[in-house]
């Protein structure tokens, strides 16, 4: 990774989860009015991201991708236009296979002609997929997958402006898709993508809103999907650094079936790992109590905190679990998650986040903005679901940095 490309862990839109191959220009530009009006962009939400089907089932002849002219009639350079007027970057989706999950025209062999074709186009961000990888050479599948990422970097290489590279690999060789009990070739593939691009989807979909034509919400399961991508990503905390994050995939946080609480927890928890705030959703509508805590401040200070830190699991009773991280003034952060189907409660000790008992500290909950002197302890009593998220800072001034808890490498 290269900080200097993205400094910190990137914000904004991507259409996969809640609308598929549903995409068209209208939606983009709809979706970057609301963004401004809302006061997404403003709080930090600055990519618009194209999903898969954008692009012509054929290459031209001189061999381009060219965009779809039904579902783009002004074009991919008027549509990044647009949004660089506003303030935002532009991002865009293809596949190092050779065609992509959606069985459109894939990079495998074309990467310098794309490569140049995006840079034409004014693309800032590239979310590179991995379907229908053609194994050549001799080489084996991870092999192949490890030569075509690393292809693609050597050629964002020679742009006058690198791409931000959002790398799928990882998510190929993950536990629930890959025959690996040790998952070796999962952890070798992070450790080769955290040098070569600023992310890494690791882990599986989260659920989509829909697979139905007519784009019913189909329910159930979304809770749990997230639950998974938040069970991988605790695994992988030990890759991230500032310029690299690790990606449980988007915030949907327009599903009919996750309550409130539920909503904030994913917000909640995304943020404390630092991980990218990608919002999958229909922007327009979205409910002021969602505009309201996705526009929290101190919450996104700590997805965007400068020491670039993944929370980790310290502890892991009944339904709690309770995570930590270091911040860069010094204070420390603690996110409790309440996984039960019913309210519980729990007491922290601070010597469980590295903290000397008896020493004098402020707690700030930064959901309730209220702010409690703490020596011992911490209580918390959270209902189903609910994640509560404090900013702890040493009365006596700045507190030492010092690694905490350990990493968890299973989860049940
Ligand atoms: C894969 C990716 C998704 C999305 C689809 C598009 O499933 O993981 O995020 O990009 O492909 O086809
Ligand atoms: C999971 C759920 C909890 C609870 C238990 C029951 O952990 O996240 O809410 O329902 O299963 O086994």
């Amino acid at each position: 990774q290269n900080p200097a490309i993205q400094p910190r862990p990137p914000m904004g839109f991507n259409n996969w989860a809640r609308f598929m191959c549903n995409l068209n220009e209208t939606l983009f530009v709809k979706t970057a009015d609301a963004m401004v009006s809302k006061g997404l962009l403003a709080a930090g939400y600055d990519n618009i991201n194209l999903d898969d089907c954008w692009l012509k089932r054929e290459r031209n002849s001189k061999g381009e991708l060219e965009w779809d002219p039904d579902l783009f009639p002004h074009g991919l350079p008027w549509l990044a236009d647009y949004l660089h007027t506003r303030g935002f970057k532009f991002g865009i989706y293809e596949n190092a296979g050779n065609m992509t999950c959606g069985w459109y025209p894939g990079s495998q062999d074309h990467e310098e002609i794309d490569a140049k074709t995006f840079e034409k186009w004014g693309v800032d961000y590239l979310k590179l997929d991995a379907c229908h990888m053609d194994l050549q050479k001799g080489r084996n599948y991870y092999e192949e997958f490890e030569y075509r990422y690393k292809l693609w970097h050597k050629v964002m290489d020679g742009l006058k402006k690198p791409f931000i590279f959002s790398q799928s690999a990882p998510a190929y060789f993950s536990p629930n898709f890959h025959l690996d009990q040790n998952n070796t070739d999962w952890y070798r593939t992070m450790d080769y993508v955290r040098k070569n691009g600023e992310l890494a989807r690791h882990s599986d979909d989260i659920k989509v809103y829909s697979t139905l034509a007519n784009q019913t919400f189909e329910p159930g399961g979304h809770w749990d999907s997230m639950m998974n991508n938040y069970g991988m990503e605790v695994r992988l905390a030990r890759y991230q650094s500032c310029g690299f994050y690790n990606d449980p995939d988007f915030l949907t946080i327009d599903w009919p079936d996750l309550s409130l609480d539920e909503r904030k927890t994913h917000f909640s928890l995304w943020s404390s790992f630092s991980a990218p705030l990608i919002l999958s959703a229909w922007i327009p509508d979205l409910k002021k109590e969602d505009v309201e805590y996705l526009t929290n401040k101190e919450i996104i200070a700590v997805d965007q905190d400068a020491l670039c830190e993944q929370a980790t699991l310290v502890s892991q009773d009944g339904y709690i679990d309770v995570l930590t991280k270091n911040l860069a003034n010094g204070d420390r952060l603690l996110t409790v998650l309440n996984r039960g189907a019913r309210t519980n409660s729990t007491t922290v000790p601070l010597e469980r986040l590295g903290l000397d008992a008896g020493g004098s500290y402020t707690a700030r909950d930064l959901w309730t903005g209220k702010s409690t002197p703490v020596r011992r302890d911490i209580s918390v009593r959270l209902k189903t679901h609910q994640t509560a998220i404090y900013r702890i800072s040493s009365s006596a001034g700045k507190m030492a940095v010092t690694p905490t808890g350990m990493i968890f490498n299973t989860f049940s």
